[in-house]
Order: C-alpha cells, then sequence, then structure tokens
C-alpha cells in the first residue's frame, strides 16, 4: 500500500538507476522491510487460492462435461465439506491477519523517539521544525528549487522529473525519528516510500509517524493529498547522515541562525529593513505574489498597487500575521519573527508603493 507508483517513479529518473516501477521497493525501514514481507506473504496466498479454486472448476467443467455423458451431482448436504469450507478460510485468515496487525501496530507506535521533528504542509511547501535534542530550535521551510519552466518543458514528456528543494529535512541515520504533522491551509500528506511512512498533514491536528532509516543517503517522497494547483511541486526531500555529520549540519544550522539572527531591540533603519524584507519575501510570498509582485492574475493578488499595501492601514500586517480565511493565504504569524514581519512589510511597501513615485519610502 505504502510503496505505490508515485514512489517507484521516484526513483526512476532520468540518468538513475532504472528501478521495476510494478512493485513496491525495498525501502530501508524494517517498516518497509515487514510491508513487503506482507505483500508477497498475502499475494502468494491469494494466488495459490486463484488457482486451485479456478483449476478445480475448470477441470471439473472439462473432465465433467455432459457429452462425455457425466450427469449433475444430485446429493443434497455434506458436514465434512461444509465445516472444511468454513475452518480452513477462518485459519487463512487468521494467518494473514496477525503479522499484518503485528506491523500496523509497530507502524503506529511513536513512542520514545530519539529525535522530534514538527512537519507543516503549507500551500506549497513544507516547514520543518527540530523540537528537541541538539537540533532543538532549527527551523526553516522547503520550497521547490528547481525552475518551474525547466519540470514543464521537460523532455522527453511525461518523464519523472527530479524535483529539488531549497532546504531539506536532515536525520541521523540508525535512530528513531518522530514526525509530528500538521497543516496551515488545507489537508497534505507527507509520504517518503523508502521509510514506509504516509502520513496526512491536516490542518489544526497533530498526527504523528515514524521512522528508523539504516542506511545514510538522499530519499525523495512528495504531497500525497491533492492540495491545489502546485500539488504537484511539494517534493519532499530527506538527507539521512552518519551521526558524526549530523551533529556537524546542526553545528552550521545553529552557527547559520545564529548570524542571521534578527535582533529586535537593535535600531533598524528603513533601508536595512527593506534589504531584509527583500530575502523574507524571496524565500516566503514570491510563490504565489511573484518576484515583480504582480500575483498570478485570476489565482493570486498583484500586490503592486494594492490598497491594502499603499494604506497606512493594519489590515496588511493583520493578513501577514493571520493569513486571509478562504483563500490561499497562509498565516505567516508562526513562521516569521517580529523583524522579518516589519522588514517585509516595509519591503512590499517600498517596492510597489512608493518606489517609482518619488516619495520617501519612510513615509507610510
Ligand atoms: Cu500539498 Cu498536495
Amino acid at each position: 500500500l505504502i510503496g505505490s507508483v508515485a514512489g517507484a517513479q521516484v526513483q526512476d529518473m532520468p540518468g538513475g538507476p532504472k528501478v521495476n516501477q510494478l512493485n513496491l521497493h525495498e525501502g530501508v525501514t524494517q517498516i518497509t522491510r515487514d510491508v513487503m514481507w506482507l505483500h508477497w506473504m498475502l499475494l502468494t496466498i491469494c494466488i495459490v487460492i486463484f488457482v486451485g479454486v479456478f483449476g478445480v472448476m475448470f477441470y471439473s467443467i472439462w473432465a465433467h462435461r455432459k457429452s462425455r455423458g457425466h450427469k449433475p451431482a444430485t446429493f443434497h448436504e455434506h458436514l465434512g465439506v461444509e465445516v472444511a469450507w468454513t475452518v480452513i478460510p477462518f485459519i487463512i485468515v487468521i494467518a494473514m491477519a496477525l503479522p499484518a496487525t503485528k506491523t500496523v501496530v509497530a507502524m503506529k507506535d511513536t513512542s520514545s523517539a530519539d529525535l522530534t521533528v514538527k512537519v507543516t504542509g503549507y500551500q506549497w511547501k513544507w516547514g520543518y521544525e527540530y523540537l528537541d535534542g541538539s537540533a532543538a530550535g532549527i527551523k526553516f521551510l522547503a520550497t521547490l528549487s528547481t525552475p518551474r519552466a525547466q519540470i514543464e518543458n521537460r523532455e522527453p514528456k511525461g518523464e519523472f522529473y527530479l524535483m529539488e528543494t531549497d532546504n531539506h529535512m536532515v536525520v541521523p541515520v540508525d535512530k528513531k525519528v518522530r514526525v509530528v504533522l500538521t497543516a496551515a491551509d488545507v489537508i497534505h500528506s507527507w509520504m517518503i516510500p523508502d521509510f514506509g511512512v504516509k502520513q496526512d498533514a491536516i490542518p489544526g491536528f497533530l498526527r504523528d509517524a515514524w521512522f528508523r532509516a539504516e542506511k545514510p543517503g538522499i530519499y525523495r517522497g512528495q504531497c500525497a493529498e491533492l492540495c491545489g494547483k502546485d500539488h504537484a511541486f511539494m517534493p519532499i526531500v530527506v538527507e539521512v547522515l552518519a551521526q558524526a555529520d549530523y551533529d556537524k549540519w546542526v553545528e552550521d544550522e545553529k552557527k547559520k541562525m545564529a548570524a542571521n539572527a534578527d535582533d529586535p531591540n537593535k535600531e533598524w533603519t528603513e533601508a536595512e529593513l527593506v534589504a531584509r524584507g527583500e530575502k523574507v519575501f524571496a524565500a516566503n510570498c514570491v510563490a504565489c505574489h511573484q518576484a515583480n509582485g504582480k500575483g498570478i492574475p485570476g489565482s493570486f493578488p498583484a500586490l503592486d498597487g494594492d490598497k491594502v499595501v499603499l494604506g497606512p492601514k493594519a489590515g496588511q500586517i493583520n493578513t501577514v500575521l493571520k493569513g486571509k480565511p478562504g483563500t490561499a493565504m497562509a498565516a505567516f504569524g508562526p513562521v516569521l519573527n517580529d523583524v522579518e514581519i516589519a522588514a517585509v512589510i516595509s519591503y512590499t511597501r517600498h517596492a510597489w508603493s512608493n518606489a517609482g513615485k518619488g516619495q520617501d519610502p519612510t513615509v507610510m
């Protein structure tokens, strides 16, 4: 169930190893091996029953046909046969259900994790926040970084195309990683076939799943719940590192965060805020509102010339903080810090309301 065709396609990329797209793939966790074993076990039982039942039926039809002088049997009931066809299927169903139930219980057991990461689905990107251990406090968004035109104009048509993201989740090898999933707007689904994980991310709910990846490497998945126009452009990339490399990554990430930390007590000049806001806009807003602020006509509003951006009203800050119910505009209050919010508002006002009109950008 978990492997699915989409999962198999992920590995079968131009230039990559050809994989058998008809089967699940092995994966790198005990759960994926259990699922694979269940899949073969159940399929084998089904095939044996199918061949047995239909074999007897077709043989009987052919061997005992009327033209050979056979007559239908006339006996009425047979206790032995009835007991057999009740008891044997019962035993088969129990034999199938026991290991399947064991695996389902193991899949749901998220206790005693070594690391917990909160994963949030947005239209159309993933947010990661490390909640405990040495990585606690690390958070970032992971957005498609492969240019859309390159994906849409790919040759040959219909081939799966490798999609990269600007950031990706990094975890240590052989550690139990618990992911706690939610969503900011609509239902998304976090699926990594190689880990045997597929869990819906639902607004207002927290659902968890876990994996223990046994081999370092880069593993890929995709949003697996139709979530709007760019559902197909929400790739998931997880890098599994040896413990020492993971510790190094945590250290580097922390250094990077410290270097980029926005000091809310600093006296920010307008120019500094605008410069910072340009980066915030590029990381969070361009997907919908475009780099030039023109939006996507019919889908996403333009910000240049927008009344809220132009006006001195509190409307814009509320839209950024709380999102806009009923639209794709997510609440950025939980995502951005105070400086980033001030910066992105300064930037949009500067870029599309005052700039080019000879106005002082500091006048709102
Ligand atoms: Cu998010 Cu589909």
